[in-house]
């Protein structure tokens, strides 16, 4: 083997032969200046178009297919067999076996989670993504895309009450939370005496350091503070008033608590749209005693973001311009395909907690003119142009459109609590905040009432014998220790009649479970 220049020896390139490069050019596989290209793309994206079509023709949110006969058909599939499956068979064996079994989120009766149908619009810019294939962490992958993230977080900042602020996108509220929350521990890190390290360097400190939110905050609170090695114990749960919000007594206990035990609390979490119940946390005291305390004031506001849309429904969140971060999820109550994101910050500074320069990426000499390198405010590297869809969505529906569909879904929750509250079997167990609805089967009248744990037993066998017919999608929780049902409202296309049908399935879900006998557990 002969030396280079450099000394470093030679290595012969790797005989791939002919065969390979013909193999390689003979179909259009990817976009380029040929128009043939143009043309593959416009039949692959009808076709895919058509196959999602056809899978949606069914009448009920789900199939109902048993989940072992779903996977031993998929296991049948193969991911990548020697020679490629002609588009139009694959698609219809992908539309038979999966895309026909998937949950139907347009379907009024699909009403588990908050889990959107997505505009059209921004969804068919999903093909713009994928083929264009920007990367968000470098202005040399992604020059204007870039500049339209910057412009649209600065405007999702400006339109929840964070004037002059910006932010970043990320895949989801977990994602936004845990860089929210990285946000405040770096600001508590910075203020203590032996910090000295980057981030993910603990000072000693940090065994005093608290994060308080609500009990009903999100999950992934906790799971953020783990990753961020702080632990779930660091997490404190302030008790919520019957409306689910946090009671500011019980916060301002615990506050004091932590400061007689010589702990800090690093950081508040507001939480606005809380999972179960969709209740707002009162943000502006919160606010005040985040500020009283020197805590970062964290608002998740994944579900609640969206009613920033409507003039009639934004004073709900009064307060939330006092945030140091909100997360802010489009793909919940914007409809937005997922993932779609925002982790917002009241002064972009902010994020320079995240910000290193690396040699092949984001070199200082070039971060000159205007050119800007996300991969500074993100904890990814590469990273999707989701800011397209999110601006064809907004742009093609408008604020007077989104806004309208945002508080139909909040006077359907209020509807459908006033149904409940007429139906002879079912049981209101807290006035809707925004969009959720959380109730249980329990008959009234005459009758002797029936213990808990029966009724426990019964909403559990009613959620999943719906699920299991396909018939109807309903959440289920638990509440003060009971379980309970929820119906998530995020499906604009969702009728007061819908409603009515949905809640005549969960009761007489409810009614077979308890003539079939359910085991009490
Ligand atoms: C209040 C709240 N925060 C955060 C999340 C997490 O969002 P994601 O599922 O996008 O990670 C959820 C999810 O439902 C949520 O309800």
């Amino acid at each position: 083997m002969s030396a280079s220049r450099n000394g470093l020896p030679k290595r012969p390139a790797a005989d791939v032969g002919e065969t390979t490069a013909e193999v390689v050019e003979a179909a259009p596989d990817f976009l380029t200046a040929d128009p043939r290209s143009h043309a593959q793309l416009r039949r692959v994206a009808l076709a895919t178009a058509d196959a999602v079509a056809a899978a949606r023709l069914q009448d009920q949110p789900f199939s109902g297919a048993d989940p072992a006969q779903l996977a031993a058909a998929i296991a049948t599939i193969d991911p990548c067999p020697d020679d490629g499956v002609a588009l139009d068979e694959l698609l219809a064996q992908l539309r038979d076996a999966v895309l026909a079994h998937g949950v139907h989120v347009s379907d009024p009766r699909c009403a588990a989670h908050l889990h959107c149908p997505t505009l059209l619009t921004a969804a068919a810019a999903e093909l713009a993504i994928g083929v264009t294939n920007q990367s968000l962490d470098s202005y040399d992958q992604a020059p204007a895309a870039t500049l339209v993230e910057d412009h649209l977080v600065r405007w999702l900042a400006a339109t929840l009450g964070l004037s002059g602020g910006s932010g970043v996108l990320t895949s989801g509220g977990t994602a936004s939370n845990l860089l929210g929350l990285l946000l405040a521990r770096e600001r508590a890190g910075a203020r203590a005496a032996a910090h000295g390290a980057g981030v993910g360097g603990l000072p000693p400190e940090h065994v005093r350091w608290r994060i308080v939110a609500s009990a009903a905050a999100h999950d992934s609170i906790r799971r953020c503070a783990a990753v961020l090695g702080l632990g779930t114990g660091c997490v404190t749960a302030v008790a919520t008033d019957d409306a689910g919000r946090i009671d500011l007594g019980a916060l301002d206990a615990e506050l004091a608590a932590l400061a007689s035990a010589g702990l800090e609390p690093i950081a508040i979490v507001a939480t606005a749209g809380t999972t179960d119940l969709g209740a707002i946390d009162p943000l502006a005291p919160i606010a005040e005693r985040a500020r009283a305390c020197g805590a970062w004031l964290h608002v998740d506001a994944a579900l609640g973001s969206g009613l920033a849309l409507s003039p009639r429904l934004a004073p709900l969140l009064d307060g939330i311009e006092l945030a140091d971060s909100i997360t802010a999820d489009l793909h919940k109550l914007w409809f937005m395909p997922i993932g779609a994101s925002a982790l917002l910050v009241r002064d972009v500074a902010l994020l320079a907690a995240v910000h290193h320069h690396s040699d092949y990426l984001n070199r200082p000499e070039d971060e000159v003119d205007g050119v800007l390198n996300l991969v500074g405010r993100s904890l990814d590297t590469s990273r999707r142009f989701d800011a397209l869809k999110i601006l064809v969505g907004l742009r093609s529906t408008g604020r007077l459109r989104m806004a309208a569909m945002v508080e139909r879904l909040v006077a359907l929750a209020a509807g459908a609590a006033r149904a409940v509250d007429a139906h002879d079997e079912l049981e209101l167990l807290a006035e809707p905040s925004t969009v959720t609805v959380v109730f249980r089967w329990r008959p009234g009248g005459g009758e002797a009432p029936l213990p808990d744990d029966l009724i426990d037993a019964v909403n559990v066998a009613a959620q999943r014998a719906l699920l299991r017919s396909g018939r109807a999608i309903v959440g289920r929780t638990r509440l003060h220790g009971r379980v309970a049902l929820k119906l998530t409202f995020v499906n604009p296309l969702a009728r007061e009649s819908d409603v009515g049908e949905l809640l005549d399935l969960v009761a007489e879900a409810g009614r077979a479970a308890a003539r079939a006998g359910v085991a009490v557990r």
